[in-house]
């Protein structure tokens, strides 16, 4: 038997503006984790066991395009495996589906490491990544690859799509309380309605994605000479250019107002938007209260993570 975690994510600066080539930086969240076991079964084939999401089924029962089915087939195929041993990969999950915690990213990276090293040939880093972006196609039609990166290599990433990975240091710790909408809104439709109005103003639009890319840019120095103010003031800037892209939506400007209100440093959404998560910037001891606030003001859950200096 063999098992493999992978962290969730959130995006801190740059989503959306970072598929039109943007950079973009996100950090892995630990507190939730989605978790691949492969073990050996007697009943013949390859099953996928995912409680989560009520699956219980041989793959050769389900579309091969299914993602999780694909993510399955990609590490047999890249290790050339034409028949494969009867096993069971059992998946569980504590990152809530559509919401900008990178569920699928995690799903994908937990099979491959868990199911290569179940075969005895764990993949590497750079394949782990390469295979989950794939996944990630067939999950969000037109991905930048950011949630693969951050959760592949579970640490703050720097990201501009289609290059290397870089990181980036982070100056003095900072605190970030999550609030979750409990709205679950798919990638691929804020992606694919910011896709349409791009492509019938593709000025308008390219200068406030060039915007946003210097607004990341302002905040990976603020990160980096650990100036926390700044950072939340940048948070500020960016949700407005989000909302401005039409990915923020009622639940969300409530919550980063109210998180505004009670004294964050900056907010702002998270992720894909219209629904799904938000982001406030705390000082640490703050960061129950701010939960507190956000539950009050409809957020369905909190999660207080703090990026450590590095
Ligand atoms: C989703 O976590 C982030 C987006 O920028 C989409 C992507 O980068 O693939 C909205």
């Amino acid at each position: 038997m063999t098992s493999s975690s992978a962290p969730g994510k959130i995006i801190l600066f740059g989503e959306h503006a970072v598929v039109y080539g943007r950079p973009a930086l996100a950090v892995p969240v630990t507190q939730v984790q989605a978790t691949a076991t492969v073990s050996e079964n007697s009943r013949g084939g390859v099953w996928i066991e995912a409680p989560n999401i009520n699956l219980s089924s041989a793959i050769s029962q389900l579309a091969p395009e299914h993602p999780l089915v694909a993510v399955i087939n990609s590490v047999f195929t890249t290790l050339g495996i034409a028949r494969p041993p009867a096993c069971t990969v059992y998946l569980q999950s504590t990152i809530p589906v559509a919401s900008g915690l990178g569920s699928g990213a995690a799903v994908s990276v937990a099979i491959l490491r868990a199911l290569s090293a179940y075969l005895g040939r764990p993949l590497t880093d750079a394949q782990v990544n390469g295979l989950a972006f794939q996944a990630e196609k067939l999950y969000h039609g037109t991905p930048s690859g950011i949630d693969n990166t951050v959760v592949t290599y579970a640490r703050p990433v720097y990201f501009v799509k289609g290059q290397p990975i870089k990181t980036f240091r982070v100056g003095a710790s900072f605190t970030l309380v999550i609030g979750d909408t409990g709205i679950s809104a798919p990638t691929k439709e804020s992606v694919g309605a910011l896709r349409s109005l791009r492509e019938a103003d593709p000025t308008r639009w390219e200068k406030i994605f060039s915007q946003v890319g210097e607004i990341v840019w302002d905040a990976r120095q603020a990160i980096e000479r650990g100036d926390t103010p700044a950072l939340g003031e940048l948070m500020d800037a960016n949700h407005a250019l989000l909302q401005e892209m039409t990915v923020s939506c009622t639940e969300l400007d409530t919550l980063t107002e109210a998180a505004r209100k009670a004294g964050a440093l900056g907010a702002k959404l998270s992720g894909s938007g219209r629904g799904g998560n938000m982001i406030a910037l705390v000082l640490k001891e703050k960061a129950p209260a701010m939960a507190e606030t956000l539950l009050a003001a409809g957020a369905k859950r909190t999660i207080i993570t703090t990026v450590r200096a590095r």
